[in-house]
């Protein structure tokens, strides 16, 4: 293994920089060339790349965000894009590939190990959707972003006495919104998962008002509905003052938590060391505290889903489902 590239790729996610770090020091550390593609697959397809130096990653370990930018591109999903970025990686001579990014992005990964490419895939995606690691890098960072807005929301709920619906990211995903509801002590939270009930929220949200308290917090995934419909459909319901607040961008960005910092590290380092030692189609994945390496192939064909026992404890702790 003597050259080797590393991209990101998807929607960026707080620790994405930590995770460059670690490839490329751990990389140049094993006497390897690093090369950083920019801008995902898109920087594969145009030979756009940088020769990675240690100096290139410093000063990025709590940043947010990504130094070699983060793309959607489309055609790297066709046959001819994957043939393209094949013939890329084959000029540049890459003996091995570090794809740090979602659910999308370790199906571009499996592509290229289709077509004869050591990768390896490192999972940062705020959704915590991707299947064989219990966290995404990324996820910590957003869920105390969305805390941190939610505490300060509840200031304005309890001074005025109103339910606050907050819609928080998960296009297909609610563990952001049924973790932040643990976290903010919310009443309920609106999940793709899960089929929702507006009529039993509201009436039990009445209930709880009636009895004196004085704010309340609904939770809403993006990808189970918006906002604006919940506050309509809720408004006969409750009898009181409803606002929104539609988190957006906030979510993604933002100085790394020491958690995501770290996991990033770890991860990072785990991929080199497995391309070093000649392993490659697997992802990195953290399972009861320890790293396993994870065949795309099983990622891929599973759906991670809302554990049964997370419901369970938040029902427990009151958030209506
Ligand atoms: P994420 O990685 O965060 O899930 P996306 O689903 O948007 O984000 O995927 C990111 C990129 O990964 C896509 O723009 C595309 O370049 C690549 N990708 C996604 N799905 C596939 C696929 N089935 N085959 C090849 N490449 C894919
Ligand atoms: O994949 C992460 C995610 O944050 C989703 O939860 C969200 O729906 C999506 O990305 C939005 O991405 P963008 O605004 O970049 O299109």
């Amino acid at each position: 293994m003597k050259r080797i590239g590393v991209l990101t790729s998807g929607g960026d996610s707080s620790g994405m920089n930590a995770a460059i770090r670690a490839v490329v020091r751990a990389g140049l550390e094993m006497g390897c060339e690093v090369y950083g593609f920019v801008q995902g697959y898109a920087g594969v397809l145009d030979r756009h790349y940088q020769v990675m130096e240690s100096s290139s990653v410093s000063g990025i370990l709590h940043r947010g965000g990504t130094i070699l930018k983060s793309a959607r591109c489309e055609e790297f999903k066709t046959d001819r894009g994957q043939k393209e970025g094949m013939k890329a990686l084959e000029e540049l001579g890459l003996d091995g590939l570090v794809v740090i990014g979602g659910d999308g992005s370790l199906r571009g990964a499996n592509a290229l190990l289709e077509r004869g490419m050591n990768v390896v895939g490192v999972p940062a995606t705020i959704d915590n959707d991707v299947w064989g690691t219990d966290m995404a890098i990324g996820v910590d960072t957003c869920l105390n972003t969305i805390t941190w807005a939610i505490d300060i929301i509840k200031d304005t709920a309890s001074s005025h006495e109103r339910a606050f619906i907050i819609e928080v990211m998960g296009r297909e995903s609610g563990y952001l919104a049924i973790m932040s509801s643990l976290s903010c002590g919310a009443e309920a939270a609106i999940i793709p998962e899960f089929p929702y009930d507006l009529e039993k929220i509201g009436s039990k949200l009445a209930e709880r008002f009636k009895e004196g308290k004085t704010d309340s917090i609904i939770l809403v995934a993006e990808g189970a509905a918006s906002a604006y419909t919940i506050q309509r459909k809720l408004k006969n319901h409750i009898g009181f003052e409803t606002r929104i607040s539609v988190l957006g961008h906030i979510q993604r960005g933002g100085v790394t938590s020491v958690f995501d910092r770290t996991l990033a590290s770890r991860m990072g380092v785990e991929a080199v060391n497995a391309l070093i030692d000649g392993r490659s189609g697997n992802m990195i994945g953290l399972s009861k505290s320890k790293f396993a390496e994870i065949p795309f192939k099983e990622v891929l064909a599973n759906k991670k889903g809302i554990q049964p026992k997370l419901i369970e404890l938040s029902r427990t702790l009151g958030v209506i489902l």
